[in-house]
Parts: C-alpha cells; sequence; structure tokens
C-alpha cells in the first residue's frame, strides 16, 4: 500500500452569468446591504439555460487535468460529490465519465452536501491507498440556480436581460425563500489525486462525523421517497422544490462543530493547530468562518474566504478555495492546509494535508 495520497492539480469554472447582489433584490425583498452585512457575500454566478451541472463538473476537471499535466484517458476512477445531479438519478459519476469521453472507468457519487469535499477525500484516500486508482478525479459541482422559485420572467430579471419589474405577487413568493435564496451560487471545482512515494506531503488524517436526528434543519421536502409519488404538483405548488432551511440552528452547528473537527484531526494527525499554514473552511457564510476562526484563534492570513464573490456553492466552495490559493501562492509545497466543513444530515468534518 502507498503511504500516501496527494494531489496533482487543481481547477475550477463558474456558472456563465454573474449576477451582483442587487439583481437578487429586483425579484424578493431583500438588499445588498442586508446580504453583505449577513453573509459577506457581494455576487454569485448563475449558470445559462441548458447548462447541466455535468458540464460545470466536466468544465473543472478539463481545467484540473490541464494542471497536473494528466491526460484524461490516464484518469482511471472519478469521484463527484453532488447534491444538485443532473437527473434525480443517475448520478453525475458516469454523466462526466462518458463526456469525458473515457473509458468504461468506475465512478461514484457522493452526496453529504456542504461536507461533500471533506467526505469524499477520505473516500478517494481509500480507493488510491488501496491501490484501485492511480490518477483519480475528484470533483464538487453544484446547480442551485434550479432550486430558485423565479419565473421566466423573474429570471430575466437576475441574469440581466430585463429591467422589467416583476408583479408584486411573485415578488411576495419569492420573498418566502429570500433567506435561502440570497446564499448560493452556481460551479464546480475539481483535483486530480493518486499516490505519492514522499512521506512529506498528501493526505494526513479526517474527523469525519453525523448527526441525522434533525434532517429538517436543511432538507428539500419533496422530491423523495418518503412521499408517494415522491414529486407532485402539491410539492410544486407550496414550493416544496426549494430547500427548508434553519438558518439560525445551521448557523450555530457550524460554529461549534467545525472547530471541533479541526482540533480533533489535528490531535489524530499529531500536529499542532499552530502548525496550519492555511484553513480553508466551507464557504457558507462569512461570518461563520470569522466564528470558526475566532474559536480557534487563528489570525485572518491563516483562513481563506472567497464567499464574497461565490456565494455557497455547497461542495465546491473548498476545491475552488483550494485552487485559487494554489494559484496566488497561499498555499507553497510542504505547507500544511486544513480543510473543514459542515452541511445538511448533519455531516461534518475536518480533513487535513501536506501540500
Ligand atoms: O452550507 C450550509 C448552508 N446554510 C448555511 O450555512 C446557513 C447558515 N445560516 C446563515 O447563514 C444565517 O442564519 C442566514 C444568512 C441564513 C440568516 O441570517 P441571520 O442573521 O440568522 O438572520 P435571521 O434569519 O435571524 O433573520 C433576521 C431578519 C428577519 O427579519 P425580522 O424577523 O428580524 O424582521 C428575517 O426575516 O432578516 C430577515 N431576512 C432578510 N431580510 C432581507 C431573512 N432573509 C433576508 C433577506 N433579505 N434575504
Amino acid at each position: 500500500m502507498q503511504a500516501f495520497t496527494r494531489i496533482f492539480g487543481s481547477g475550477f469554472v463558474t456558472g456563465e452569468t454573474l449576477v451582483p447582489n442587487e439583481r437578487m433584490s429586483k425579484v424578493c425583498d431583500t438588499s445588498d446591504e442586508w446580504i453583505r452585512e449577513r453573509s459577506g457575500i457581494q455576487e454569485r454566478y448563475f449558470v445559462n439555460e441548458g447548462t447541466a451541472t455535468s458540464d460545470l463538473a466536466v468544465g473543472a476537471a478539463k481545467k484540473a487535468l490541464a494542471d497536473a499535466n494528466v491526460k484524461a484517458e490516464e484518469i482511471d476512477y472519478i469521484v463527484v460529490a453532488t447534491m444538485t445531479p443532473d437527473y434525480y438519478f443517475p448520478g453525475l459519476g458516469s454523466l462526466v465519465q462518458s463526456k469525458l469521453g473515457l473509458g468504461h472507468i468506475p465512478a461514484l457519487d457522493i452526496r453529504q452536501q456542504c461536507s461533500g469535499f471533506v467526505y469524499g477525500l477520505q473516500v478517494c484516500d481509500a480507493l488510491i491507498r488501496a491501490g484501485q486508482a492511480k490518477r483519480l478525479l475528484f470533483i464538487g459541482a453544484e446547480i442551485h440556480s434550479g432550486f430558485m422559485p423565479f419565473s421566466k420572467k423573474g429570471w430575466d430579471v437576475v441574469m440581466g436581460r430585463s429591467n422589467e419589474a416583476i408583479s408584486q405577487e411573485e415578488r411576495d413568493w419569492n420573498s418566502k425563500f429570500r433567506h435561502l435564496l440570497v446564499l448560493f451560487g452556481d460551479a464546480a471545482g475539481a483535483v486530480v489525486m493518486g499516490p505519492t512515494d514522499d512521506p512529506q506531503r498528501g493526505l494526513l488524517g479526517f474527523s469525519l462525523h453525523s448527526d441525522g436526528k434533525n434532517p429538517e434543519a436543511l432538507y428539500v421536502p419533496s422530491a423523495g421517497f418518503a412521499y408517494r409519488p415522491y414529486f407532485s404538483e402539491e410539492h410544486v405548488r407550496e414550493g416544496r422544490f426549494v430547500p427548508v432551511m434553519d438558518g439560525r440552528n445551521v448557523f450555530k452547528m457550524a460554529v461549534t462543530r467545525m472547530p471541533e473537527a479541526v482540533l480533533e484531526v489535528c490531535a489524530k494527525a499529531g500536529v499542532k493547530l499552530d502548525d496550519i499554514n492555511l484553513l480553508i473552511p466551507h464557504q457558507a457564510n462569512l461570518r461563520i468562518s470569522e466564528g470558526v476562526q475566532k474559536a480557534l484563534k487563528l489570525p485572518d492570513d491563516r483562513v481563506y474566504n472567497n464567499i464574497q464573490r461565490y456565494g455557497n456553492t455547497t461542495a465546491a466552495t473548498i476545491p475552488i478555495a483550494y485552487d485559487e490559493c494554489r494559484k496566488a501562492g497561499r498555499i507553497k509545497k510542504g505547507d500544511l492546509v486544513c480543510f473543514v466543513g459542515l452541511g445538511a444530515g448533519y455531516h461534518w468534518g475536518a480533513t487535513l494535508m501536506r501540500e
């Protein structure tokens, strides 16, 4: 068995259309000021109609392959973390395999929502250490715009194609979901992983947890087999295709569980918190990241945030932030990097890696 698993390259893509906060305020009762103050978000990207999550995943994968200097045909395993696949089933893995023109290699989906990337890293590490994969493509990809309750006219306004005001009725409807709508964006991030003989580099440890006693804190109350039929007109009429979120509960869980997971993974790997050069938290809310930073007493230059520019892109936030940091020189060879996230389920966890 190989000693360590390394990331050899990374890349990301976003939805095609940049949507500043101000445009969200044209379709529901919100404001740039409220969104910035409560979440730190300034803008996000949404895909144009016709772009699917698999397209974003393939776009990010191609960038990661080029960065790693690995040919697509060298990839022998695909793992995709997503909670927004193109279809209810099949998952994204096989669609990515086909769109990349790869052979009949194994393809797997991970569905741990906002902690999909930290969970997936453990799965990828296990596959690589067990000799099941030598060049593995791991992607976090999401399209949240499908959750949005906007009409065609509303979408024209959001995407900047029209300035025509929407009806008060539609505005009231959209505003029911405003605490959620303003937080999310569409994007994908990817990494190419494989074994390394270098004992100084690679994934060092994981601390993963789940607690399913309160799934309704963040969930989609439709399109599931707890219902018969699993999706109905009633679900549409009641707006049950939009996730339900108890924002304060999620917030509280995140600022408590994420620091615990960081401390735990450090203890497991036998490193000190002070040894971490950069903490990359899942980007759900700038105030959550600041809360985690405060709990761990880390200085600003050791925590990375980019939610201002992308919003919450669920499984994609961590690979996007990692790619930005590597390419901007914020992560250098030998640096100790910690990824941490919490999401629906609840699932949460942290991963340590030596770059
Ligand atoms: O990755 C996991 C995904 N989710 C999360 O991580 C979410 C975690 N939670 C949060 O980020 C925050 O709880 C939110 C950003 C969702 C909300 O912030 P908050 O500070 O917890 O606000 P709140 O829900 O307590 O609402 C405060 C006020 C309320 O009005 P009243 O009752 O004080 O009159 C809301 O109705 O803000 C109102 N409000 C809004 N106002 C303008 C809620 N959403 C909006 C909005 N624009 N978009």
